[in-house]
């Protein structure tokens, strides 16, 4: 197994392709979007760059493995070439780089389980994926309360006053509060990016950003990517009000079912979105070492 922070072009094509066939076989695919995207960008050198773990058998690369500047973790062994140790060297290489690495298991499937108890990791997350079906659920008409507007982001002039409330409304969150302008232009260049998409509602009088909601369209499925609040507004109904509105703008874009990512403990937002109609659909688990306290002395 090789350890890098660069990978050659070829490398990230060849990641790819492991990803995709690993994707076809499981049903689900074993790395984040935010994975995907770090592989396709320069390594700056800066600091912030991943750890890559590769398995090359053949001259193929049949395994890999992702570290991320925060300690998050993905791994992903070929379908034709599992069962073989690549995974347990994957994440023992892994375990190894930092000592509080994460690793996730994408829809925690049964060998992923058995591996991480084979190394005594332990759940320390839960990533619930939520479904609703349009037909059966159609989004309540909003109602943007007095004082307020509703409005399309604007690349260009919006960018700012949106990080600023993403980073407020996501401040305890481990990743969604951390995002920079450079993620979002990388969000932004995307074929899917569509600004009709992101809506924002704005406080009529001061012109200050409340509320959003950034819809994906891809692969025919909706998403509801990103809902966010200003702490600052939260209180007032408009968290239902702009995810309504997102969810009649996919409604209208014709998806027949709209998918949306949510953190298992989030009490509130698994309310929400229940009484929306949606459905728990997936489940990432993400398993960490046991972190013991301790003794007092
Ligand atoms: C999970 C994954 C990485 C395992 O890769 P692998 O190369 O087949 O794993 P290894 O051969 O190193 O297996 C190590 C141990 O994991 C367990 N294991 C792996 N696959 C298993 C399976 N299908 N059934 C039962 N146990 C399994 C066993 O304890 C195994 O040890 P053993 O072979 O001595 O019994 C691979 O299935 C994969 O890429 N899955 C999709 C991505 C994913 O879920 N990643 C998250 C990993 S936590």
């Amino acid at each position: 197994m090789q350890q890098s922070t660069a990978l050659s072009p070829a490398q990230v094509d060849a990641v790819h392709a492991v990803a995709q066939a690993a994707a076809a076989a499981d049903g689900v695919a074993p790395l984040s979007e935010e994975t995907l995207l770090a592989l396709d960008r320069t390594p700056g050198g800066d600091g912030t760059t991943a750890t890559y773990l590769t398995v090359v058998t053949d001259g193929t690369l049949v395994g890999y493995g992702h570290v991320a500047p925060d300690g998050s973790s993905e791994i992903v062994v070929h379908p034709d070439s599992r069962r073989h140790g690549h995974g347990r060297a994957l994440l023992e290489g892994a375990l190894g780089v930092r000592s509080d690495v994460r690793v996730w298991a994408h829809g925690n499937l049964a060998p992923a389980r058995a591996l991480a108890a084979s190394l005594a990791l332990e759940p320390v997350r839960e990533l619930w994926r939520m479904s609703l079906d349009v037909e059966s659920h159609p989004a309540p008409e909003p109602v943007v309360p007095r004082g307020f507007r509703a409005r399309s982001f604007e690349p260009g002039r919006d960018e700012q006053a949106w990080l600023d409330v993403n980073s407020r409304a996501f401040a305890h969150h481990p990743e969604q509060g951390r995002m920079t302008l450079a993620d979002l232009r990388d969000r932004m260049d995307q074929p899917w990016f569509d600004p009709a998409g992101l809506i924002l509602v704005e406080d009529q009088k001061s012109g200050a950003l409340a509320a959003s909601h950034w819809t994906k369209i891809a692969d025919e499925g909706g998403e509801v990517y990103v809902v966010a609040v200003d702490p600052a507004y939260q209180g007032r109904g408009l968290g239902g009000v702009v995810t309504a509105l997102g969810l009649r703008h996919l409604a209208s874009r014709g998806v027949a079912r709209i998918d949306l990512y949510v953190e298992g403990d989030n009490a509130p937002a698994l309310a929400t979105y229940r009484r929306l109609g949606f459905e728990q659909s997936a489940l990432d688990v993400m398993y960490s070492r046991t972190v013991h306290e301790r003794l007092p002395r």
